[in-house]
Formats: structure tokens, C-alpha cells, sequence
């Protein structure tokens, strides 16, 4: 399954300024990227804490960009609801958060009515999506460990985008460690959503940081 699908570009809030956050939405809106991605962490899952769903509700407010919500905590299953009616219109969850039960949170995803994303971090093997690729959207393939902005992008992950690739026609997202260079090998290698916080809020041109993920 070698077809190419649209390039997206998702800047990560957790790079932004929060105490100016509707001010960096509306500089990427306007940049022209796809959707916008919101890191969500319990302190359990990942060492980190973030935002939870009154924040993406606000941020829902002053958007039309679609929000795109990566949630890195235990018993995803408890929030999903609660983030969709917030205004997510894409959910992922960590298939290392769901042993056992994946397919089940997938049905629950499905029946609030977003996108389903499925997220393994760089060491979880392919062999964990086996049997539900067909019930998913879009596949995370993160690049860094998850829990933390500013890592550098880990190369062992590209032959897993490939292998993905080959059998997978949605969309593979990339998060962790993403910039110019690493964004070229990443979709290279078959991934074809970029997720990127330094890379685009850490530069003073975010509509040059935005072209340049998009060029490679
Ligand atoms: C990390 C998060 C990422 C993070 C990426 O756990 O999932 O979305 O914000 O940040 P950069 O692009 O700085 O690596
Ligand atoms: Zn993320």
C-alpha cells in the first residue's frame, strides 16, 4: 500500500505561549496549517501534567481549526466523552493505555462521533494494532517518548512508518522531535501528519516554520 496520502500539518500547543494562547492559534490558523494538537497529560501515563477539557473547550471557541487531541493518560476510556463534547474532533488514545480492551475503547471513540487515532510510543511494536487498523483513522507513530516537548526525533521509529505504511492507507502521524530534517524522513518513510511544537511555536515566523515542515 504504497499511496501517498495529503500532507497535514498539526502545530503543538505545548509549545505555545499559554498565557497568549489565542493569539498563537490565530498565528497558525492564519499560517495555514490543518488541524491543531493538544497534548493532554495525567501525571500517571507520562511524567507531565497538562491541560484537561475545560481548556479545550475554550480553545474550541476561538478556533475553526480542527483540534486534535493526543491523550496521554491512564483509562482513556473515562474521558473520552467529556473531551468530545468539549469540542475534540479527533481523540487518540495509547494502546499501552488500553492492554487488553483496545478494541473496546475503539467502539467507544467511534460512538462519540470524532476521528479515532491510536497511538504506540517507540519501543510499543505493530504487532499491537494487529486486528483494529481497519476500525482506526489515523495511527501516532511518536518519535520521541511522550511526556515532553523539545526531544530529539528517535530514527529507530522510521522502519516501523514504513512497515506501517505498507499495510495501512490512513493517516500516520509523526510527534516528537519534528523539524525540517526529520519531518523530510518522516513522510519520506511514509508518514504523512506532522505534529510540531518547537519546531513551529519556537520560531519567530511560524508561517515560514509551518512552509518549511511542508517543503522539507
Ligand atoms: C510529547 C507530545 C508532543 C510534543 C512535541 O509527548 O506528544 O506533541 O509537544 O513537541 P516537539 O515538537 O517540541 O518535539
Ligand atoms: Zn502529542
Amino acid at each position: 500500500m504504497s499511496l501517498q496520502r495529503p500532507l497535514k500539518i498539526a502545530p503543538s500547543l505545548l509549545a505555545a505561549d499559554f498565557a497568549h494562547l489565542a493569539d498563537e492559534i490565530a498565528g497558525v490558523e492564519k499560517a495555514g496549517c490543518e488541524m491543531l494538537h493538544v497534548d493532554v497529560m495525567d501525571g500517571h501515563f507520562v511524567p507531565n501534567l497538562t491541560v484537561g477539557p475545560a481548556v479545550v473547550r475554550s480553545i474550541d471557541r476561538i478556533t475553526t481549526l480542527p483540534l486534535d487531541v493526543h491523550l496521554m493518560i491512564e483509562n482513556p476510556e473515562k474521558y473520552l466523552k467529556v473531551f468530545a463534547d468539549a469540542g475534540a474532533d479527533h481523540l487518540t488514545v495509547h494502546a499501552e493505555a488500553c492492554e487488553g480492551r483496545l478494541g473496546r475503547v475503539i467502539e467507544a471513540i467511534r460512538s462519540c462521533g470524532t476521528g479515532c487515532g491510536v497511538s504506540l510510543k517507540p519501543a510499543s511494536p505493530l504487532r499491537q494494532l494487529e486486528g483494529f487498523l481497519d476500525r482506526i483513522d489515523m495511527v501516532l507513530l511518536m518519535t520521541v517518548n511522550p511526556g515532553f516537548g523539545g526531544q530529539s526525533f528517535l530514527r529507530e521509529v522510521l522502519p516501523k512508518i514504513g512497515e506501517l505504511r505498507r499495510v495501512f492507507s490512513g493517516d500516520i502521524q509523526v510527534d516528537g522531535g519534528i523539524n525540517r530534517e526529520t519531518a523530510k524522513e518522516a513522510v519520506r518513510a511514509g508518514a504523512n501528519v506532522l505534529v510540531a511544537g518547537t519546531a513551529i511555536f519556537g520560531r519567530p515566523d511560524v508561517r515560514q516554520a509551518i512552509e518549511d515542515l511542508r517543503r522539507g
